[in-house]
């Protein structure tokens, strides 16, 4: 291009959280049992008790994050936090976090983005079948209506469920329940198809209560590469696509499965049961927008068609386990990796909006972006993260790339506003613009500090990215 486009005038730069990542306080104020409280934890990593302490420090981080200049802050609502059991009596003083949390945005001038299920599915429901049972779809609508009516006037961004694809493809990602198994592929799908129903169920109910609202899912998306320019390497690598990515992202924008998908499990047998007037609830949905964590690309071969594509592993990245006879993952030797094996591609990240944007049409909100690494205090209260502010910078140039090649966005919303226990990888894997002082099992005494990325990203949003 000859003369790239600005950042859009009112773009949301900001960044992101979840609840039971940053909160901690997992047993205060009535707050009732999640998954994520009650999965077996590997030993040599931090839990989610304490976290980040954010449920006691929000005003002294949103603070922080009004000084970092930031116009909109993505955080998730613990579902058990509003209904302790996942259904039924309310809990009134989880609602009055969340009404002083978005109070305190909004006194900044700060956008808050709110993702209504992370990961934490209250374990009441689990105990009763999880998304098994189709009765969690109602208790998921019934949640949503609680928090639209609470909520709904202060807050214009929702986000339905963070990465459904991680959670049904990668449930291991996330935790097992205490000697637990992963789910059959059969009941992977079927809780899949319960989602969905949710998630249509609760786009509808919200614009109907808050029409000028703005809703949308928010899936981890992620292009991938053929592993040469054999054609059998790209129908692999575009099976891989539709299964890891399309698919979940079809159901909600275009109300049915792909149909690339749809063969696949019914080859297989594993497609949802669909019952009467679930093609209707599919159909009758949409999104105001599509929200996008990306992380890293994939670069995916043909199958050898035996249990060795299972076994191929590319990088430490549970997304990037083979399917047996589907495809396998490949190493991609033009791009780069973390410290945790994770590939870093911000190329990657131009190709994918652009498919994003070129299937759906729908604005782009970047929920999730960023580099895990163990960051280092010095004796002056520095973190010197270059790699970090490289990681970001270098995204988004691409992302302003994307914007010049026509793709709408909304904002950009990188992990993590301040540092959070990981997924699966405890304390040490740090991701904010912001560090807090506490180790993997000494919590010390949680201190912030603004890393040298924080300092960068405020410039950026202060030149509104016209310098990038
Ligand atoms: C995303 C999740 O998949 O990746 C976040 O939505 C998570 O919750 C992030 O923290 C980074 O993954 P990890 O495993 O490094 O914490």
């Amino acid at each position: 291009y000859s003369k790239l486009k600005p950042f859009p005038e009112h773009f949301l730069w900001g960044a992101s959280t979840s609840a039971y990542q940053v909160e901690g306080a997992v047993n205060e104020d009535g707050k009732g049992k999640s998954i994520i409280d009650m999965y077996e934890h590997p030993a040599d990593v931090a839990d989610f008790a304490v976290a980040s302490d954010h449920y006691h420090r929000y005003k002294e981080d949103i603070r922080l994050f009004a000084e970092l200049g930031m116009k909109a802050y993505r955080f998730s609502v613990a579902w058990t936090r509003i209904l302790p059991q996942g259904t039924g009596e309310v809990n009134e003083k989880g609602l009055t976090f969340y009404r002083n949390v978005i109070a305190e945005c909004r006194k900044y001038g700060i956008e808050p983005v709110v993702t209504m299920y992370h990961f934490d599915l209250p374990y009441a429901l689990e105990e009763k079948g999880g998304w098994l049972n189709r009765a969690t779809i109602d208790a998921f609508v019934e949640y949503a209506e609680i928090l639209f009516e609470n909520f709904g006037s202060n807050v214009h961004y929702w986000l339905t469920i963070n990465e459904q694809n991680t959670m049904i493809l990668h449930p291991g990602a996330i935790g097992l329940p205490k000697g637990g198994k992963l789910p059959e592929k059969k009941d992977m799908y079927q809780q899949n198809h319960h989602m969905m129903l949710a998630q249509a169920r609760v786009m509808k109910l919200f614009h109907k209560m808050i029409p000028e609202g703005k809703i949308g899912p928010a899936l981890n998306l992620t292009a991938m590469y053929p592993a040469t320019c054999a054609p059998e390497d790209a129908i692999a690598a575009h099976n891989w696509e539709v299964l890891r990515c399309w698919n979940f992202a079809d159901v909600p924008t275009k109300g049915w499965y792909h149909p690339l998908a749809w063969s696949y499990m019914e080859d297989r047998g594993i497609a949802p049961e669909v019952l009467e007037g679930d093609r209707e609830i599919l159909k009758d949905a949409a999104p105001d927008f599509l929200a996008m964590n990306y992380y890293s690309t994939a670069t995916i071969a043909a199958s050898k068609g035996d249990a060795s594509d299972v076994a191929a592993r590319a990088g430490d990245q549970q997304i990037m386990l083979g399917e047996q006879g589907v495809y396998r993952p490949a190493e991609n030797p033009y791009v780069g990796k973390t410290e945790y094996g994770w590939v870093v591609d911000p190329v990657g990240f131009r190709y994918t909006l652009r498919k994003a944007y070129e299937r759906y049409h729908l604005p782009i909100l970047i929920t999730e972006n960023g580099i895990g690494a163990p960051d280092v205090l010095e004796a002056d209260g520095s973190i010197h993260d270059d790699y970090r502010i490289n990681f970001i910078k270098e995204h988004l140039q691409q992302m302003r790339l994307a914007i010049t090649d026509g793709v709408e966005m909304l904002g950009y919303c990188p992990w993590a506003a301040i540092d959070v226990v990981s997924t699966h990888q405890g304390y040490r894997k740090r991701y904010g613009f912001i560090y807090v002082d506490r180790e993997e099992f000494d919590l010390k005494e949680l201190k912030r500090y603004p890393k040298d990325s924080y300092y960068w990203y405020q410039q950026v949003i202060r030149e509104n990215g016209s310098s990038l």
